[in-house]
């Protein structure tokens, strides 16, 4: 009986465990992307796009701050920009997971 009783605890263990893991698992691996996709602008994207707050030149692109300010940038937009290379940013190609990290960052400018 104790046996029993054990396994039953232990049963409840792992349920408790995977109910929890599949809450938290949908907010961590955003996280992970925003985090990634960050690290993909700042490598690709800051010779042209000023950071956030700095002053805008004529031979810079906008903060990302301000892209995403503009009604109905939404994940579609954002998708559907980057599908396609922008002028004068045709000089390099982004993989699809990174453009997808991208697109989870610039969303979560949007939060703040
Ligand atoms: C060689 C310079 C250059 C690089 C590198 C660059 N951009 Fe841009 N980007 C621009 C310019 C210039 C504009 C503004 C003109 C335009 O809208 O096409 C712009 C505009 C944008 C816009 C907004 C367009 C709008 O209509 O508001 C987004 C979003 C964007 N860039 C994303 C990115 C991302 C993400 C990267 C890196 C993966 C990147 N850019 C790298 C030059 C660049």
């Amino acid at each position: 009986m104790p046996k029993l009783k054990s396994c039953l605890m232990s049963g409840c263990l792992v349920l408790v465990a995977a109910s929890l893991s599949l809450f938290a698992t949908p907010a961590l691996a955003g996280k992970a992307a925003v985090k990634r996709g960050e690290r993909v602008v700042n490598e690709w994207c800051r010779d042209c796009h000023v950071r956030d707050g700095a002053d805008l030149t004529a031979d810079m692109a906008p903060a990302y701050a301000d892209i995403v300010a503009v009604p109905g940038r939404d994940r579609a937009w954002f998708e559907k920009f980057l599908e396609d290379d922008h002028f004068p940013m045709t000089t390099f190609r982004l993989f699809e997971h990174e453009k997808a990290d991208v697109v989870e960052y610039l969303l979560s400018l949007q939060e703040h």
